[in-house]
């Protein structure tokens, strides 16, 4: 498996990955091809870069789509990391999280924020950001619905 940059024939294999996620509703799904599409269309741009994981047949297993936060100094924003349910717990995620923190450490980021819901089908994403480093820095009650908290977590890169 390797990490490396998106390019524009990785989209339909992103498409299906996305929908492969039985818990990620239609304007999510939506919502993410929009960012795929923006990340492809500005390559090298800071406001939002794609790195994917390519197993040994050619397949994307997942990705990360990370940027810098507008308006601040040198803070970076995960919005998406996506893996393949049939590559999860493989360490293929882990990969990917960490060649993007390299990356965004060679910007210079300061710290890294990442927002999940605080609900059940993403007990195993809030695991795996603690696995990482990342604490919770704030939650917003009945964000996303009543009794679906935003939760924002953080890892300080300096
Ligand atoms: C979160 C996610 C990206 C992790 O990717 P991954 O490739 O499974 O993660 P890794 O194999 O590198 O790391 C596994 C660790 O993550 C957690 N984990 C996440 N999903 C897991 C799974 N299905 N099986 C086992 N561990 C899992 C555990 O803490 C595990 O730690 P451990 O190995 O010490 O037990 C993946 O589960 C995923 O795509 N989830 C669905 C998409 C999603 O909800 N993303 C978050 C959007 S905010």
């Amino acid at each position: 498996m390797k990490i490396r940059r998106i390019q524009p024939q990785d989209r339909p294999g992103l498409k299906t990955l996305l929908h492969a996620q039985s818990h990620f509703r239609p304007e999510e799904i939506r919502v993410a091809l929009e960012l795929i599409d923006i990340a492809l269309a500005q390559p090298g741009e800071e406001d939002y870069m794609i790195l994917c994981a390519e197993g040994g047949d050619g397949t994307v297993q997942g990705y990360i789509c990370f940027g810098k936060a507008p308006l601040t100094e040198a803070v970076y924003d995960i919005y998406w990391i996506v893996v393949h349910p049939a590559y999860w717990g493989q360490g293929t995620g882990s990969s990917l999280l960490r060649q993007a923190e390299d990356e965004m450490a060679r910007r210079q980021a300061r710290l890294l924020l990442i927002e999940t819901s605080s609900t059940f089908p993403y007990d195993l994403a809030r695991a795996f950001y603690g696995k990482h480093g990342y604490r919770e820095q704030a939650r917003v009650l009945d964000y996303y619905r009543p009794e679906d908290h935003k939760i924002i977590y953080g890892k300080k890169l300096r």
